[in-house]
């Protein structure tokens, strides 16, 4: 019997053990007992972080839309798989049984089949948080076919970058989306991006905010007749076990976002067994992920872990604070969610409203409350622990990226003792290393380094769409034979880990990762602007906000300035999107800069941060007397 299921401490170092000793060995107990496979694999991993190449259950054939459907008809058939909880209070919660969910992604892959869509094909979804963004990721994986969600707060030049580097051929969105009290006019972005994408053939169209929108004849087709007339059966293509599941864009310290393609089989493994464990999820739980299924935290755990699960995951349209800051805990209360997840920035927004939001409801269904996304301040940790938890949920500080597929170091609730902040243990089967400067590996406990990972796991990426070589430099290249983070971490003196935050130039803004790069190119594109540089700076809610210096050119000298910041800004927000937005603008006469040209942003940073005590040696600068400027003139 494999140890799908870990209840106790002793079992978690124990199973631990075999996992590191015998990888191979494990993972394909835990495949073979818990997963449904249409042939078995020949070899259960083969790897070479050199190459880099990771390949697990190769050889098998399955379809994850298996796992996570057909094979719970028989026995979860009326079990509510997706709760939809709308963003208007008063409409009401629908709750989709796996018999339905199955039969609506039957219907929309034979929509996607009858308009084209073949197995290995992308699609581009670019939805909001209702349940045909679900639907749409099941009916691409139905047929094979990769989705690559982009998240529906993108700008439609994000939307058009995307689209063209994976070269979809499909897009599926909808007219609008609600927000609060806000409704979004989804189409018009689409429309405007897809006027720089020749390869995309068809948009799908779903009806949302009956918002009027214009069709592009022979183009676009409104989803739901098609859905109507379609077959409500549809038999599985059989996949490969590394065929490509989805791509998904994350930001990267320099130039265009990276499309990280994530494999079938052992995606769906690990974010299966992950699920399981983190969350403790037991059959009658009703499981919550407030994040947005544009990101991975969506992907991974408001999807394909707990449907392969057999779950009942929520699916949240709206926003924490509409109709008030009791939204989350109301919902809580309301469908009485076991297991809640949700973000630091989240966290720390709400516990700057009154206290009476969260403590007039019923939270005693709550037994794990989680957080992912960024580090957890202290502050923000024992409010969630008190408030939310109660003092009696373990809060699971769960640490993982885009690019890792799903959780890497995590406490597991009732089994592994909390320390605020820290993230605690590896989860089964990672191997984490924190590396010095040189390229060493420090052993030992009570030290900190840069994170790294030294063996794969079965949802590592395996690879950046359209450029291996640019996987291979980002992950593979800092430390020979190791999977580098991009993290700064530190083992303490019982060995738990605690993440200090990005040592490269990714920011991250409310839990978002932005990278430096892209926006600067922005702000460089305005006429008036010469040179700038952008630099995170610590913000009470956001976790950071980012802090722009601007070099103007001459024109931009008499141009008013906080007119400037604000074109500066929306300039931002188009190519972009408005979570790139500057909080703080200073024009510079000039950037310190390195004599190889450099900008050093440490000492931008630590003015940002208005921690300029100690700036370090800035007398090998190529021009040290520009700091002494941007101190003085400060925001
Ligand atoms: C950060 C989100 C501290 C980290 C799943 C990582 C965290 C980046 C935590 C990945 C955490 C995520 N504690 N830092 N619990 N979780 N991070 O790709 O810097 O959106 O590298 O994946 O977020 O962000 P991504």
């Amino acid at each position: 019997m494999s140890n799908y299921h870990i209840k106790h401490l002793e079992e978690y170092f124990q199973v631990y053990r075999k996992s590191v000793r015998n990888p191979e060995g494990f993972w394909e107990e835990i495949a073979e007992e818990h997963f449904n496979w249409r042939k078995k694999w020949n070899k259960v991993l083969s790897w070479d972080f050199d190459k880099p190449e990771v390949k697990w259950f190769e050889g098998a054939k399955l379809n994850i839309t298996e796992n996570c459907l057909d094979r719970h008809i028989p026995t979860r058939g009326n079990k509510t798989a997706i709760l939809f909880e709308p963003n208007n209070p008063n409409e009401e919660a629908q709750h989709i049984t796996y018999n339905e969910l199955h039969e609506r992604v039957c219907r929309m892959a034979n929509v996607l089949l009858s308009k084209g869509v073949k197995k290995g094909d992308r699609v581009c979804i670019y939805l909001p948080m209702i349940p045909e963004l679900a639907v749409s990721l099941l009916a691409c994986a139905r047929i094979g076919a990769i989705h690559s969600v982009v998240f529906a707060g993108f700008s439609a030049n994000a939307l058009s970058t995307r689209i063209n580097d994976s070269d979809c051929k499909m897009v599926i969105c909808s007219d609008g989306s609600f927000r609060g009290n806000k409704t979004i006019d989804l189409k018009v972005i689409v429309d405007k991006g897809l006027e720089d994408c020749p390869g995309v053939e068809t948009v799908l169209v779903v009806k949302r905010t009956n918002t009027e929108v214009t069709m592009k004849e022979g183009r676009d087709l409104w989803m739901h007749p098609l859905l109507d007339v379609a077959e409500s059966n549809l038999e599985a293509e059989l996949m490969d076990a590394e065929d490509p599941l989805f791509i998904l864009y994350t930001s990267g310290s320099t130039g265009q976002p990276k499309g990280m393609v994530h494999t079938t089989a052992g995606y769906m493994v690990y974010t299966a067994y992950t699920f399981k464990n983190a969350f403790q999820y037991k059959e009658e739980d009703v499981y919550w992920c407030t994040a947005d299924i544009g990101w991975i935290t969506g992907h991974s755990y408001i999807v394909y872990g707990p449907l392969a699960n057999g779950a009942t995951t929520v699916m949240f349209e709206g926003v924490p604070s509409y109709p008030d800051y009791g939204r989350f805990w109301q919902i809580v209360e309301k469908h009485k969610i076991n297991q809640f997840y949700t973000a630091p920035t989240a966290i720390r927004a709400l516990a700057k409203e009154k206290l009476e939001f969260v403590e007039k409801y019923d939270l005693s269904s709550l037994k794990v409350i989680g957080s992912v996304g960024e580090p957890i301040n202290e502050e923000a940790w024992h409010w969630y622990n008190n408030n939310v938890g109660r003092k009696k949920s373990p809060i699971i500080d769960t640490w993982w990226q885009t690019e890792t597929g799903g959780i890497m170091i995590t406490p597991i609730p009732y089994v592994t003792p909390t320390t605020p902040t820290y993230a605690t243990l590896p989860f089964i089967g990672i191997q984490p290393a924190l590396m010095d400067e040189n390229g060493k590996e420090i052993e030992g406990n009570q030290v900190d380094g840069r994170l790294c990972i030294k063996f794969p796991w079965p949802s590592i990426a395996r690879t950046i769409w359209g450029n291996h070589q640019r996987y291979k430099d980002t992950y593979f290249s800092a430390y020979k034979n190791m999977y580098f983070t991009g993290d700064g971490a530190l083992r303490d003196a019982v060995g738990y880990y605690r993440i200090t935050g990005r040592v490269d130039d990714v920011i991250i803004v409310s839990g978002h990762n932005l990278g430096t790069a892209p926006i600067e190119d922005s702000i460089n594109e305005h006429p008036a602007v010469a040179e700038s540089a952008i630099v995170g700076f610590p913000h009470d809610v956001k976790g950071n906000a980012l802090y722009g210096y601007v070099i103007l050119k001459e024109m931009g000298e008499d141009r008013n300035k906080e007119n400037l910041k604000k074109e500066i800004n929306q300039q931002i927000t188009e190519q972009i999107g408005p979570i790139a937005k500057l909080d703080k603008i200073q024009f510079v006469p000039g950037l310190p800069k390195t004599r190889s040209g450099k900008i050093m942003r440490r000492i931008l940073r630590k003015i940002a941060s208005k921690d300029t005590s100690n700036l370090g040696d800035t007398s090998t600068l190529l021009n040290p007397e520009v700091v002494q400027d941007i101190m003085d003139n400060a925001l």
